[in-house]
């Protein structure tokens, strides 16, 4: 309270001051502007000179609000407040009047408070004090004008609108659940005088704010205020697909082709299917079901979903049924044919997708032709005898089985030696060995076979037979005929010519063998006992080559185990051997083959030595025929090769 006498008292002495000397008026307000509204707010006029009446008005108020008229020592009204709003007070002495709104109204914003003094009859002769008066008003709530939740179709629009009574005017904001809309959206308009602000928003339909809050916020001054807000119910066609379940192959029991309902508000309430765009009636499920599937339901199916929102989604999906691949038509020129005449086999296909032709002898072994990819094939071949036999052509394009048909080519021919066979027609043989002869004829029909035998000292011919010795075998596939005979025991009573005759209803073929049987200790002939003799040391010649050749590898590899630094520079010979390899000879054994008793035309090595300075490999090597004699060779593992 200090501090407002001591104001008084300096009040009283500037009053006293100017009294004397002037006509002034001055008006003090308790408060700083802007006041809130509701606040009281006390004027004080304090006036100098002699004022025959002083006037407090205010442009919000038609009337004055109060005046007195002074008198010697006394004030008094002649215009009293309206105490409902106002007080008003006068001190004559210090020439003091008071006035006092009560609370503030929103309405005296802007508005002048006036004080006035008139110092004699005209009104001319006055002297008068002002104050703006600023009331601001506090933002409370905000209200939006729709309390009903929104069902609006998607990019359908409605106008929402947001109002709120605040000064500073209002600032407002649009959100849906946190997302806040852009202000191009809105329009606001302001109203200074209660004061206010409306705001109306243009809100377009967005699927994506479906069951989504939509709300304002206004904003004054330090003040946030949220509207309660509505919730958002957007309604749109429905997004759908159409889908077959699984590869849609003929004969598939229940196909089903689904219409997914990828979205849509509200659901979908009907469905209807167009094969074709013919309407399917029985159809009103989002599943169309086909009973048994059949290549003549290739089409397009359409699916129509409708929600009633919009008009109904259409979407269609092209089922393209597969079948397999099968023969429709197979023919074929006469099966029966004598060698060099044309064959022509041909089948018309069909298939989804187009199938592979396969033609094959023989089961499936050996492909003759394959088409990929066709609708007809055709086997175009010039026969020969050795094409007889079973054919199949196979018809697959992966689905379920490949269809086949089967057929077999017979071509005659007379029986001829096979052109790729070429056996020696004479042979040499120890008595008590086994030898085989052996041949392959090509032959259709098939042949009678039979086996002669004239020995040396003999004239005739005898037929021979398979007894526990003689084992005569004929191994035959069609039109080949593998045939041999074998002797398993010989004594010189087989030295002869063997005649295999061959025939059938085309023709015949015989093939004639000499057989040497040599008696061991025969003293009969010095040409035969040279040529036996150089036989003989041959092979045990290749033997020994062979035995020292393995004894020695033995003997090394033992070596090496026991001392494996045989010689700190050299190397083992398996190693050279491996690093520098010589000409591979063969295996190292015998040159002869059980069953044809011959010897074959390939070296041996006869024995290996290495130079131990050199750690070169010197091998001796014979290579021998029948009837030629051993031929030595000399290699090295530089590859220089000497005789
Ligand atoms: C004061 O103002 C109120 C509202 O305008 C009115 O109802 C009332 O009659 C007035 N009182 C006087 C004394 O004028
Ligand atoms: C208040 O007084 C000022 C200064 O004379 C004037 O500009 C303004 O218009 C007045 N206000 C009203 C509401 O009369
Ligand atoms: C508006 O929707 C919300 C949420 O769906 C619901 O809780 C509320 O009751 C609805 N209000 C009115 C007025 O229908
Ligand atoms: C929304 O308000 C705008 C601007 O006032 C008006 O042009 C539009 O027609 C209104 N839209 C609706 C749906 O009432
Ligand atoms: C719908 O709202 C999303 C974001 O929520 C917006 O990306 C999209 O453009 C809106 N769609 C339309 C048609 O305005
Ligand atoms: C497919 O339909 C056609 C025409 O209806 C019919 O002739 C045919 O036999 C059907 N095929 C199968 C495999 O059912
Ligand atoms: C299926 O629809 C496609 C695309 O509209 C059209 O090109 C085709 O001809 C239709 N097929 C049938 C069998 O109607
Ligand atoms: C889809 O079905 C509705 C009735 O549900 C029909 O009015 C409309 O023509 C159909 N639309 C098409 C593309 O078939
Ligand atoms: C097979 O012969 C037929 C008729 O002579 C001919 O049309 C076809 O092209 C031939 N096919 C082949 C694979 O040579
Ligand atoms: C070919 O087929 C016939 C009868 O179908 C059969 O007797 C014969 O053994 C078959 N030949 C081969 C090599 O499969
Ligand atoms: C048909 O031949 C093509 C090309 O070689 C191959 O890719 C395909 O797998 C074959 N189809 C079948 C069913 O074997
Ligand atoms: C083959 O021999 C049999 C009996 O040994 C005989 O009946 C048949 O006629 C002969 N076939 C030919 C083509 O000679």
């Amino acid at each position: 309270m200090a501090w407002r006498n001591i104001f008084w008292i300096l009040v009283y002495c500037f009053v006293y001051f100017q009294r004397t000397t002037s006509r002034t008026v001055n008006l003090y307000v308790d408060k700083t502007f802007p006041v809130i509204e509701g606040e009281r707010i006390d004027f004080t006029c304090v006036v100098t000179g002699t004022p025959r009446s002083v006037h407090f008005e205010s442009s919000f108020l038609d009337n004055e609000i109060a005046s007195w008229i002074t008198q010697n020592d006394s004030c008094i009204y002649f215009q009293t407040p309206n105490r409902t709003f106002f007080d008003a007070s006068c001190d004559r002495p210090s020439l003091t009047f008071s006035m006092t709104i009560l609370r503030a109204s929103y309405s005296y914003h802007q508005h002048n408070v006036t004080c006035e003094a008139r110092y004699s009859g005209t009104n001319t002769d006055v002297s008068e004090g002002f104050i703006t008066v600023e009331v601001n008003v506090p933002l409370v709530a905000v209200d939006m004008e729709i309390k009903e939740n929104i069902t609006l179709q998607e990019n359908e629009e409605v106008n929402v609108t947001c109002s709120a009574r605040s000064r500073p005017l209002p600032h407002f904001t649009w959100f849906v659940s946190g997302r806040q809309i852009h202000d191009t959206y809105t329009i606001t308009t302001f109203d200074e005088t209660v004061p206010s602000g409306t705001s109306t928003l243009t809100y377009t339909g967005n699927r994506t704010d479906n069951s989504e809050r939509l709300y304002c916020v206004a904003e004054s001054g330090e003040k946030h205020r949220e509207s309660s807000g509505i919730f958002l119910s957007i309604t749109y066609p429905p997004d759908i697909d159409v889908y077959p379940n699984g590869i849609p192959i003929e004969g598939n029991q229940q196909y089903n082709i689904s219409c997914l309902i990828l979205d849509s508000n509200p659901s979908v309430n009907n469905f209807r299917w167009y094969i074709n765009s013919e309407l399917v009636s029985e159809q009103t499920s989002n599943i169309l079901t086909i009973g048994y599937l059949n290549r003549t339901d290739t089409n397009n199916y359409t699916c129509n979903a409708t929600n009633g929102i919009g008009d109904p989604t259409i979407d269609f999906v092209f089922l393209d049924v597969l079948y397999k691949g099968s023969i429709l038509m197979f023919t074929t020129t006469n099966t029966s044919m004598t060698e060099g005449q044309t064959y022509t086999a041909y089948v018309d296909v069909e298939g989804k997708p187009l199938p592979n032709v396969t033609w094959t002898r023989d089961k499936t072994d050996a492909i003759l032709l394959t088409e990929n990819d066709v609708t007809n094939s055709s086997l175009n071949m010039t026969s020969m005898c050795e094409d007889t036999g079973n054919y199949t052509v196979s018809v697959d394009n992966g689905l379920i089985q490949p269809d086949r048909r089967h057929f077999r080519l017979s071509v005659f021919c007379s029986p001829h030696k096979d052109q790729s066979t070429n056996n020696p027609d004479e042979i040499s043989i120890e008595a008590g060995g086994m030898f085989t002869l052996e041949t392959k004829i090509v032959a259709f029909p098939q042949p009678n076979i039979t086996w002669y035998f004239r020995s040396n000292s003999s004239q005739t011919n005898r037929i021979l037979i398979s007894d526990n010795n003689v084992l005569i075998s004929d191994i035959s596939n069609d039109a080949i005929h593998l045939l041999t005979l074998t002797i398993e025991k010989t004594n010189s009573s087989h030295s002869g010519q063997y005649t295999l005759m061959v025939h059938n209803s085309i023709g015949q073929d015989n093939t004639s063998f000499t057989v040497n049987i040599i008696e061991a200790h025969s003293e009969s002939s010095v040409k035969v006992e040279a040529i036996v003799a150089g036989v003989l040391g041959a092979v045990v010649f290749i033997i020994l080559a062979a035995c020292v050749v393995n004894c020695y590898r033995k003997m090394k590899r033992k070596e090496k185990q026991r001392k494996r630094s045989w010689r700190s520079s050299s190397k083992d010979i398996d190693d050279i051997i491996k690093e520098n390899p010589i000409e591979d000879f063969g295996p190292i054994e015998p040159a002869y083959t059980s069953n044809t008793m011959y010897y074959k035309n390939q070296p041996s090595i006869q024995s290996i030595e290495t130079d131990e300075n050199t750690n070169k490999i010197y091998a001796k090597v014979i290579k021998q025929t029948t009837r030629q004699q051993p031929e030595v060779v000399i290699a090295d593992s530089d590859a220089n090769t000497s005789k």
